[in-house]
């Protein structure tokens, strides 16, 4: 199979702030036990935006870093829990928005915070058959309008955001090599949907979640080093999804990764599931820490439960 490299980031954030003091008003919490729990200062929430306007400028910034126009794009796959309406789909809208071809392949898929790269490696798959050589793929999530504001340790966590990728696919580049997994597990985070008489918000047994978390990262890294035949000192950076800061410390202690080579960006964010990896992606493009041939070994995992991993170059 021919492999993908990413030929640009890009990434878009609702324009209201939300601190910690003001969730504090809120609920009864504090900046000191969300901060040191955490490390969430602040998340973005949508007032004015929809997920489509989230999508839509992530996926504009991607496509004019990469240097691609719309019609170059042959798939575009978006994931996340739940775009502005079931039908169409955010990544039909998007077609209509951004102005792809009618015969690229476009839907939503639904992997939690893990499906920005069950997206990658499903594009990688696509491109391979496809009749244009670019895919997009974005990971886009609300998450502001799937709260419970009764539940404090949920509600403070979550923040609303899109990140985009352009990626190309050539002959005789590698694989990203992903490795996914599937424990399907109903009751330690879940979101009643449709037909449910219970209101569609997150629930989430926390604890249970960071022991899961704090084991699948470590299996995915090393199965995704294993794949690759390579060290952790082969690996230029270090990009996991942001869910809580003191999970990716223990990580980044285990595996000695210097500071240099990996980063953070949940004190901005909070968790914003599927975007979470691309708007960090995103970010470290923009301040010229990701360049061409940068090797970043890409670790998520999420509701579902899912997990998975993979090793991504910027062309
Ligand atoms: N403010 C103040 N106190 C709080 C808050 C809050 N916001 N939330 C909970 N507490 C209290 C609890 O009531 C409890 O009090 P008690 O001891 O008197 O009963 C105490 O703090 C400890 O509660 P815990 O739930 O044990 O807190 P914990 O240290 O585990 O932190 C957290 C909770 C941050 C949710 C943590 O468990 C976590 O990060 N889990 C992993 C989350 C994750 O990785 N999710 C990934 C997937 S998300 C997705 O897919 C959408």
């Amino acid at each position: 199979m021919n492999g993908i490299k990413i030929k640009g980031m890009g990434h878009c954030v609702p324009a209201q702030v939300l601190t910690n003091e003001d969730i504090a008003q809120r609920v009864e919490t504090s900046d000191d036990w969300i901060t040191s729990r955490t490390g969430i200062r602040q998340r973005r929430h949508c007032a004015a935006e929809g997920h489509l306007d989230l999508c839509t400028g992530a996926a504009q910034a991607a496509l004019e870093r990469a240097g691609v126009t719309a019609d170059q794009i042959g798939v575009c796959v978006v994931a996340t829990l739940a775009a502005d309406t079931i039908v169409p789909s955010a990544a039909c809208a998007l077609q209509r928005t951004l102005g792809l071809p009618e015969d690229t392949v476009c839907f939503d898929l639904n992997a939690a915070c893990t499906g920005f790269l069950f997206a990658l490696h499903t594009v990688e798959c696509l491109l391979n058959a496809a009749s244009r050589s670019y895919g997009l793929v974005l990971g886009c999530d609300v998450l502001s309008r799937l709260t419970n504001w009764e539940d404090r340790s949920t509600c403070v966590l979550f923040g609303d955001g899109a990140g985009a990728a352009v990626v190309e696919c050539r002959t005789g580049w590698p694989s990203i090599g992903a490795v996914l997994g599937v424990h399907g597990n109903e009751s330690l985070l879940f979101c009643p949907g449709i037909g449910s008489d219970e209101p569609s918000c997150i629930a989430m047994e926390g604890q249970a979640v960071y022991k899961f978390a704090v084991a699948a990262i470590p299996w995915c890294l090393d199965q995704v080093l294993e794949k690759h035949h390579i060290t952790v000192d082969a690996v230029d950076f270090f990009v996991f999804h942001q869910a809580n800061a003191r999970i990716l410390d223990r990580v980044v202690r285990k595996y000695h990764i210097p500071p240099e080579k990996y980063g953070k960006n949940i004190d901005a964010y909070g968790n914003t599931s599927a975007a979470s990896i691309p708007i960090l992606l995103s970010e470290l493009q923009a301040q010229g820490k990701l360049t061409s041939g940068s090797r970043v070994l890409v670790v998520g995992f999420g509701g579902g439960l899912t997990w998975g991993g993979a090793l991504v170059e910027f062309a």
